[in-house]
């Protein structure tokens, strides 16, 4: 083959190969309603930038992952988290931190999903039994995913599915999770369902739960904030 002919065939491939990719940049908030007037103008996707002259390595600097978060509360675990609003340094550069604190004998990150990151979960101290669920697969399974994690275990949670960390261990656990985007965001999924304000109606979650009305008020009223 002459080089001139290898030209011409790579010029077909990739004429036959090339795909139009092309989309709306990822969004970095659950909604961003437009506005034409400057003084109700919020956000952008992502926040305003400081003037880089008046920039300080303060700015990329965050203190405080050493402290452990109070886990008596009703499931035994805290989140603190360093996204873009406690660290205002991470703007427009799409990674984020927290740090999980479970209490012992169970405590528990309850079943959510952060819908704009994927999470890299690095176990610090302790064991725990982590998982996720799948969408539904093409016979309509949901497939769950999990796994035992010791100290210096890592584990992935995809972008968008529901997970769980839970401390089976006798001691206190501590996870550090790094996450693919400066504003995760979190759908802890109980809360969201049962605790929606205002509620969804009962109707709406017997059926789609199979539950008794009864069962599901008093779920409600648990999940009432
Ligand atoms: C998490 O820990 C912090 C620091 O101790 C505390 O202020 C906060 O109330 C705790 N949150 C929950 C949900 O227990």
């Amino acid at each position: 083959m002459t080089l001139s002919s290898i030209l011409a065939y790579l010029a077909l491939l990739a004429a036959v190969f090339y795909v139009a990719n092309a989309t709306d940049p990822n969004q970095l908030q659950d909604f961003c309603v437009a506005t034409n007037d400057p003084k109700e103008a919020l956000f952008v996707n992502g926040l305003f930038c400081k003037n880089p002259m008046d920039v300080k390595a303060e700015d990329f600097f965050f203190s405080g992952l050493d402290i452990a978060g109070d886990t008596k509360n009703r499931v035994g675990s805290n989140v603190t988290t360093v996204s873009v609003f406690e660290f205002p340094g991470l703007n427009t550069l799409g990674v984020s931190l927290a740090r999980i604190d479970y209490a012992p004998y169970g405590g528990l990150n309850t079943p959510h999903t952060h819908p704009r990151a994927t999470e890299l979960l690095t176990v610090l101290e302790g064991n725990l039994y982590v998982g996720f669920v799948t969408t539904n697969m093409p016979n309509g399974e949901n497939k769950l995913f999990a796994k035992v994690l010791k100290r210096g275990d890592v584990f992935i949670f995809p972008q968008g599915l529901i997970h769980f960390q839970i401390n089976i261990g006798r001691y206190p656990a501590v996870a550090l999770s790094s996450l693919s985007s400066q504003n995760p965001g979190v759908l802890s999924i109980a809360n969201a369902v049962f605790g929606a304000e205002p509620p969804i109606s009962v109707r709406v979650l017997s059926k789609a739960f199979q539950l008794d009305e009864k069962i599901v008020k008093n779920l409600q009223s648990k999940f009432d904030m």
